[in-house]
């Protein structure tokens, strides 16, 4: 995070007539990045997202004996099989900001023998990783501190790892991801029932390289592995961040007159919830082009977006397929459809990387829409005519990547004059402030 990046907005954006490159998943990179090391050889991985996540996942393989290199525009992990980190000593890893590196890695820890100390910022510090320690403690991994539910942590990794069925009910992909993970190193056919389906580019990927099976049950997607198999090094091309994408759609249907073009977008079912939501509330968005891409085998199209009024819905249903949306989605809301927009089932952005849905009601608040949350939903009145005179919105998030981008969109959408202290888009979307720049937005530092 960079900590004394401040920066303020007080002018509209005026419209725009652009195609514009997205820079790749950070879903897909860190996967392509951790699932690459335990294998054997070299895997070569093109567009990877250079974010402070991913660049703190290299970091965190790195510290764990494995060599990474640039080479051109590519990315060349050399892997040393399954449980080939270095053991011989008890390992520092930094994992930063990153929920999806330090829970994957957790997972392909479990069952490697050695010692590891693995820590983060501070936001990621007070992120719930009982989620994983749990599960793994049965597959036979010791986390210690025993019952500390946060980072830091000392994990052992099991020799002999215990075959599994797990439930997977939380609707976490990072959870799902960290269990197969461990299932690559155990022995024997270890299952998950995914009770409610989150994205799937772990299963995706390891279609590629691993003894995985899927099946759909009326009880969910039950996904086996068949572990201690050798993996072969891979070639991946990252598709472009549907999440990323998701704040260039809300400004473009934001400012009228808009069009925005945006290729190669993974269009992943798991991913483009928000896509669909925000049809339903009448946006005009058309996905074309749709095609799989061979190397990684996720499906990628252009998103084209013109700017469109909306009108209020309730939205209860697979909330993990645009969990990390939902404060851009409650923007739109709030500014673009008038009447009540109601989000249920969301408690999980309590766990994100700050409490999402008070840090969105915080923002709401500023610009006079009336927003009620409880433990697990969000009520927004939106208002399509919002006054903004003598108003101004501060932000003072610290560690939130996606609060922070939210905040922009919507003062560049309204004109309003706001201050977001510690400004972070590094995290996930570095391209994203010469983006604005490239649309014709102003922002001033200090
Ligand atoms: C992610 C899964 C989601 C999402 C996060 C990335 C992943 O988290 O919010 O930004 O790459 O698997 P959860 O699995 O905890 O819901």
């Amino acid at each position: 995070m960079n900590k004394t990046l401040y920066v303020s907005v007080s002018k509209k954006i005026k419209k725009f007539n652009k195609t514009i490159k997205i820079p790749g998943d950070k879903s897909c990179s860190i996967r392509a990045l951790l699932f690459g090391s335990v294998c054997v050889g070299k895997t070569k991985i093109k567009n990877l997202l250079e974010s402070h996540d991913v660049l703190d996942c290299i970091q965190a393989l790195k510290s764990l004996g494995v060599k990474i290199v640039k080479n051109g525009k590519e990315y060349h992990v050399h892997g040393n099989g399954l449980g080939s980190f270095i053991n011989n000593k008890k390992i520092k890893i930094w994992v930063g900001n990153s929920g999806t590196t330090s829970r994957i890695l957790t997972g392909l820890l479990a069952t490697q023998p050695g010692k590891y100390y693995l820590y983060g910022d501070k936001s990621m510090n007070r992120r719930d990783m009982s989620r994983v320690f749990a599960p793994l403690e049965k597959v036979g991994a010791f986390f210690s501190p025993k019952n500390k539910k946060t980072l830091p942590i000392t994990i052992e990794g099991t020799s002999m790892p215990l075959a599994q069925n797990h439930i997977e009910n939380l609707g976490s992909a990072q959870v799902k991801s960290a269990m197969l993970a461990s299932f690559l190193n155990t022995p024997g056919i270890s299952k998950i029932l995914e009770q409610k389906v989150s994205r799937n580019h772990t299963e995706i990927l390891l279609k590629n390289i691993a003894d995985i099976k899927i099946k759909k049950t009326r009880k969910g997607n039950l996904i086996s592995i068949k572990g201690q198999k050798n993996l072969h090094a891979f070639n991946y091309n990252v598709g472009n961040d549907p999440s990323s994408a998701a704040f260039f759609i809300a400004l473009t249907l934001l400012i009228p007159g808009s069009k925005l073009t945006l290729p190669k977008i993974i269009c992943n079912e798991t991913r483009i919830g928000f896509i669909k939501i925000l049809k339903k509330m009448n946006a005009n968005i058309k996905i074309k082009n749709l095609k799989r891409d061979l190397n990684s085998g996720e499906l990628l199209g252009t998103i084209v977006t013109y700017s469109s009024k909306l009108k209020p819905i309730t939205v209860s249903k697979d909330t993990a397929k645009f969990i990390d949306e939902i404060p851009i989605l409650a923007i739109c809301s709030a500014v673009l459809a008038n009447g009540l927009t109601t989000f249920k089932n969301v408690g999980e952005l309590v766990h994100k990387e700050s409490n999402r849905l008070l840090e969105v009601k915080k923002i709401l608040n500023q610009i006079g829409i009336k927003c009620k949350i409880t433990k697990d939903s969000m009520k927004i009145y939106g208002k399509n005519k919002i006054k903004t005179k003598n108003r101004s919105v501060i932000v003072n998030t610290k560690g939130d990547h996606r609060i922070c981008m939210s905040a922009m969109i919507m003062a560049l959408a309204l004109g309003v004059k706001t201050n977001i202290k510690f400004f972070d888009a590094d995290t996930s979307f570095p391209d994203f402030i010469p983006t604005i720049k490239n649309l014709g937005g102003k922002i001033a530092f200090k």
